[in-house]
């Protein structure tokens, strides 16, 4: 086990500057034309900067200094096959002189595509030791089993647990909302709603937690991106053990937890055509790429949301850009059919361990 820190406040934090903050804040304004809804803004995340950007930037940073003050040298982490988290995380490894083992969930053991694409690739581009198992706990039990034989050889390894979702990764998005506070109070904006693709809910346990925190009235809304049965009370459980962690005092519960299951589809990675459309929609709108299996399913809800008037015309809505563009190539067939030939089944991706 790593060793653990408990009632650190937030701003004495150990932290390794890794993301290039803070990220623009820009206005959608065709897009918010086109849908003829609230106006929409969009916070770029997917550029931080560390490999192709992403949510995981701001985790890491809290995450990676842990790392180094306890001496590691090799990260061990685990999550999907084309993750991004486990991208960024090696990114980070390799920028702090560290090894990276990737154990990652795929449709069985040792699995090995014959063609390289998207994060997988970069995994292996930054030299990461890859193992592939076929389900969550199999992984869980691999990362221990790995970090005892590194401990026997004189390794100091260091396990990041699935998408870095512990009070140090939750801690980013707490940081974020003061960001956004203050790019929003030197351009004379009051955002009312946060939307974004909410998965392991980290990025969300720190949302709500930093909105409520600094008493700024915004509401967080989630779009998950795969099945769960008990996702609301698992984020408010991190919500609430993060903010005891940082001696946060705070009425915190699962009411305070806004998550959408319907945009799910048929499960995490599976695309639909709706996706595709969105993806393209936005891409034409605004030159800005969304990519399948979060922000694409993110922006999908809002659309949709803003179609059932969820929202007031005059509500300002930032949308959460948490980055994942890698993934936009290897679904270049299913997109291509999609758009091409007006195709409408959904599709599964080959490397899904579901
Ligand atoms: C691009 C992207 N967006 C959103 C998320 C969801 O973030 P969280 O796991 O903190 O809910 C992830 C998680 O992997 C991601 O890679």
């Amino acid at each position: 086990m790593n060793e653990v820190m408990i009632g650190m406040r937030i701003e004495t934090l150990p932290r390794i500057k890794l993301a290039n903050l803070p990220t623009p804040l820009e206005g959608m304004r065709n897009l918010s034309k086109q849908l003829g809804g609230p106006r929409i803004f969009i916070k770029r995340d997917d550029e931080t900067g560390l490999g192709f950007g992403g949510n995981k930037t701001r985790k890491l940073e809290c995450l990676m200094a842990d790392a180094k003050n306890q001496k590691a040298d090799t990260i061990i982490t685990s999550a999907g096959f084309h993750s991004n988290w486990c991208t960024q995380t090696a990114c980070a490894a390799k920028r702090l002189g560290m090894d990276i083992i990737l154990v990652k969930q795929g449709p069985r053991e040792g699995y090995d595509p014959e063609e390289y694409d998207g994060n997988h690739l970069l995994h292996f581009l930054l030299g990461s030791e890859i193992k592939v198992v076929p389900s969550r706990s199999k992984a869980d039990e691999l990362m221990n089993e790995l970090a005892e034989d590194l401990r026997l050889r004189g390794r100091k390894p260091y396990i990041i647990p699935f998408a870095g979702s512990t009070p140090l990764g939750v801690a980013g998005y707490i940081n974020a909302v003061l960001e956004i506070l203050t790019q929003c109070y030197q351009r004379g904006i009051k955002i009312d709603y946060i939307i974004h693709a909410t998965g392991s809910g980290g990025t969300q346990a720190g949302l709500i937690l930093g909105a409520k925190a600094f008493n700024t009235g915004i509401k967080v809304l989630g779009i998950s991106v795969s099945k769960s049965e008990n996702r609301v009370e698992a984020i408010a459980r991190l919500a609430v053990t993060s903010a005891k962690f940082f001696e946060i005092s705070l009425p915190l519960g699962k009411e305070d937890v806004n998550v959408f299951d319907e945009y799910v589809g048929e499960g995490y990675g599976v695309i639909s055509k709706e996706v595709v459309e969105t993806i393209n929609l936005v891409a034409k709108a605004e030159g800005i790429f969304l990519d399948p299996v979060y922000t694409g399913k993110a922006m999908t809800g809002l659309i949709d949301l803003i179609g059932k008037n969820y929202f007031k015309k005059e509500d300002n809505v930032l949308f959460l850009h948490t980055g994942g563009t890698a993934a936009l190539f290897p679904y270049k067939n299913p997109i291509k059919a999609f758009i091409k030939k007006g195709e409408s089944s959904w599709v599964k991706p080959p490397w899904s361990p579901m």
